[in-house]
């Protein structure tokens, strides 16, 4: 299997394909993306590609060149002067708030006095092509102040500098626990960051109107944000501003807050030149300007018996957020829950410390904070497994949830849905995990120098966002006289599926085609005041929303065909394309004509909120999430110890996506977030020079997964009892960020691989490089000669 080609034949999803009603039509069916022949024929339309409007302007930003420093002069008058430049502009003329910080102040448009970090913007330039901005910006004169910079979590952590308040989250008592455990074990695991490297970089088009009003088409998770913030650096109402999105080329989380500094410099010079302004960003200026995943430091302390069941627990998280708290309180938030991932943690103190450090702020990432969480849990495991010599499959079941005990979650959520031990056992059988291992012994315990590790590690990930009053969605529902359907809700399309996924629902609503739905591209015009489209939430969300909208439009309909046929609007159904109640019919179209004649409203909104949450975010106890989405997966490595390079020989995934809405998407979503799961924990790496300067800012430096690195045999199943206990849309579940985690298992195979090559604990940080394989390796060869040596 190939996972640049997701589509499935539809034999194959219908046999992967959870069991459902009968009577569903359009949900559960593995329709292709609407946009898949556009994708792969380059004629879906990005920002960059739609015709360019008259006198547009072309924006270049210029960044900063220290981390930490003072800006003693900035003179824009050469680059003023320069050929074919329309415009400067520096924070002093920004006539709103110079800031774009989503949730806290802190992220200037502008740098206004005081730089933060290599890379922040200064000011832009505008001008009649990209180069001509570019020169010009590059010709105004920086003088600096080099102040000390902090450039490293422990540094951070050291001096107490941090972007928001230590969190601490606590159940049972971590400290007795500890001290009366019959095993005890510390460590420490070190978690490299990630670059979003969406293919289409961070982008904006801004449109200025009449009466100040601008248009903004915006790359962005979040349009209702870019909006708002837009609207705030003009010093203009909401109402002034629009913006508008087709569709990213990926955002991975990284156009969840960042895409607003790309709009709002683009809107600013375009009210200020009374022109239309493109910013794009150069692949370098973005990964440099732009933050990433959070790096984290996990210290833990564990306890535990003989069967290595945990007895007590504390972790000590520490993420790097940055020059600014960004989306960073959420982040490290969502480790501090996935810090148990699917295991019961009886007695633990999880303290998180959000550490400031003089780099990009750091931002969402696919699965935002919590696959971090979950590698420190997981190298415990890892850890307590070989220390008792004990497979490491054996020890993570013992820890597993309870279904009716042992299942309470370190902020006081009761784990209802637990499905880890059956999916597990499952996934162990199909993969033949128990005879692969025993085959990986036989082919160390023969060959010395190239060395086999398999893993199968699990994944429990919360849906919902924590932040309550994001977890709420609106739709716009339109049916014309002809019977097509034009649909619209607050979500944005990033190459998930989400369009699709929410036509479907209205379809079957109406009973009609998913051909016979108007995709749309998301404006605040249509649906205001809405949540990014982010925590995987979109289609619970929006789904929900555009249902209602639909149903509501149904009902309408029902009750004027119901006294055509004589019959209760009960009675009437909708399906196949028809209209049918009391034995009569009418096509779908004919049915909504008689609708119109009848004087019936033909356009609804729709509106859902998600029920039963509620946390206290002081004493972090409640229910943050609706539900859990679960999965599993085994990798199989082979390495070169001589060399640290290896190999991917087998991956399997066993991934739980309730009752699918669509199993084509769903595939492509969990192999495609595997690989980019895979990708952040072995050659993906951020490196940071003394200066604090991003040294990796380009694919040349910058190694993501190609094609090659596919696993070559590739086995990805979506789990057929998949049923969401909740009342998700049809009973799915959120399929986006999980799957991402399942990269974990590579890491670990790798891990069990450098187990190989001597005894004891393996100390193995992420990135796993062939590089940092190689010393991980090297170390333990050298514990283990040493240990020979003083037995001689
Ligand atoms: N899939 C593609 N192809 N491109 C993306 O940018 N983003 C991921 C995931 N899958 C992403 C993706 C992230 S970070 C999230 S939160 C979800 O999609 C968002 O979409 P959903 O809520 O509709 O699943
Ligand atoms: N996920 C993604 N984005 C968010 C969240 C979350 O849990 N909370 C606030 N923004
Ligand atoms: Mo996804 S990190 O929640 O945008």
């Amino acid at each position: 299997m190939n996972v640049l080609t997701p589509l499935v034949e539809p034999d194959e999803a219908a046999q992967s394909a959870p069991l459902r009603p009968e009577a569903l039509r359009v949900v559960g069916q593995p329709l292709p993306h609407d946009s898949a022949v556009k994708h792969v024929c380059g004629e879906a339309v990005y920002i960059d590609d739609m015709p360019e409007p008259r006198e547009l302007l072309h924006a270049y930003v210029r960044l900063s060149a220290h981390a930490h420093a003072r800006i003693r002069r900035l003179d824009v008058a050469p680059a003023l002067a320069s050929p074919g430049v329309a415009a400067v502009l520096k924070a002093a003329d920004i006539p709103g708030v110079n800031d774009v910080g989503p949730a806290f102040p802190g992220d200037p448009i502008f740098a206004d006095g005081l730089v933060e970090y290599v890379g922040q913007s200064l000011f832009a330039v505008a001008g009649d092509s990209i180069a001509l901005a570019r020169q010009a910006a590059l010709r105004a004169v920086v003088e600096y102040e080099v102040l000390p910079a902090v450039l490293s979590i422990d540094a951070a952590l050291e001096q107490k500098f941090f972007v928001l308040p230590t969190q601490v989250m606590t159940n049972g008592d971590s400290v007795a626990a500890l001290a009366s455990a019959a095993h005890r074990l510390q460590g420490r695991i070190e978690v490299g960051g990630q670059d979003h490297f969406y293919l289409e970089g961070q982008i904006a088009l801004a449109v200025p109107g009449e009466d100040d009003d601008m248009l903004v088409y915006s790359s962005t998770q979040h349009p209702t944000e870019v909006q708002h913030l837009v609207a705030r650096s003009l010093k203009r109402p909401d109402h002034a501003v629009i913006c508008e999105t087709r569709r990213m080329g990926g955002g991975f989380g990284g156009k969840e807050s960042q895409a607003s500094l790309i709009a709002v410099v683009a809107a600013l010079l375009a009210a200020k030149t009374r022109r239309p302004v493109k910013l794009r960003l150069d692949r370098d200026d973005d990964m440099q300007l732009t933050g990433k995943r959070h790096d984290f430091r996990i210290d833990w302390d564990v306890g535990f018996d003989r069967n290595g069941r945990i007895q007590g627990i504390e972790f000590m998280l520490a993420g790097r957020c940055g020059m600014s708290p960004d989306l960073s309180g959420a982040i490290n938030d969502r480790a501090m829950f996935h810090s148990d991932n699917a295991y019961y943690l009886p007695n633990v103190t999880i303290v998180s410390h959000r550490c400031k450090t003089h780099t990009v702020s750091n931002t969402a990432f696919r699965g935002f904070g919590g696959p971090q969480g979950m590698m420190g849990i997981e190298a415990v495991m890892d850890a307590i497994a070989r220390h008792l010599l004990l497979d490491p499959l054996l020890v993570r079941t013992r820890n597993f949830y309870g279904k009716t005990d042992r299942n309470v979650t370190p902020y006081h959520m009761t784990v209802e849905d637990n499905i880890a031990p059956e999916l597990v056992a499952e996934l162990a059988r199909t993969s033949e995990y128990a005879k692969r291992r025993r085959e990986v012994a036989a082919f160390n315990a023969a060959s010395p120098w190239i060395k086999r590790g398999i893993s199968l590690t699990p994944v429990k990930f919360g849906i919902s966002f924590t932040l309550l009053h994001m977890n709420q969605a609106g739709a716009l529902v339109h049916v014309y006289t002809d019977g097509s359907v034009q649909l619209n809700h607050g979500g944005t399309e990033m190459g998930q599926g989400l369009f699709l996924k929410v036509a479907q629902v209205v379809a079957e609503e109406f009973g009609i085609g998913v051909e016979r739905v108007k995709i749309t591209a998301t404006t605040t015009e249509k649906v205001p005041n809405t949540s990014p489209t982010a925590a995987s939430s979109g289609s619970d969300l929006n789904g929900k929303a555009a249902q209602a909208a639909a149903r509501t439009i149904r009902a309408r309909i029902a009750k004027v065909i119901a006294g055509e046929f004589g019959v209760e609007p009960e009675e009437i159904a909708f399906r196949d394309g028809e209209v049918r109640g009391g034995g009569r019919s009418l096509p779908f179209a004919d049915a909504v004509k008689h609708a119109y004649r009848a004087r019936v409203s033909l356009s609804s909104t729709g509106y859902y909120a998600t029920p039963k949450l509620h946390y206290d975010t002081k004493l972090h106890r409640g229910r943050p999430f609706f539900y859990f989405a679960y999965g599993a997966s085994v990798s199989e490595v082979e390495v070169d110890t001589l060399t640290g390079e290896y190999r991917l020989r087998r991956v399997d995934i066993l991934h739980d996506v309730g009752a699918s809405l669509n199993p084509a998407i769903d595939l492509g979503q969990i192999e495609g977030g595997f690989v980019q799961g895979m990708g952040w924990l072995t050659t993906e790496e951020l490196w940071w020079d003394s200066q604090g300067r991003l040294r990796t800012h380009a694919p040349s430096t910058y190694k993501i997964p190609a094609v090659g690195d596919v696993p070559v045999d590739f086995r990805t199943s979506i789990w057929k009892r998949g049923r969401n206990r909740e009342n998700a849309i049809y009973r799915s579940k959120a399929v986006g960020e999980p799957p991402l985690m399942h990269g974990i298992s590579v890491f670990h195979a790798l891990r069990d691989a450098v187990g190989a090559c001597g005894d004891g604990l393996v100390e193995l940080d992420s990135p796993a490089t062939p590089e940092r394989v190689l010393f991980a390796i090297t170390k333990r060869r050298a514990a283990a000669d040493h240990l020979a040596e003083a037995a001689e």
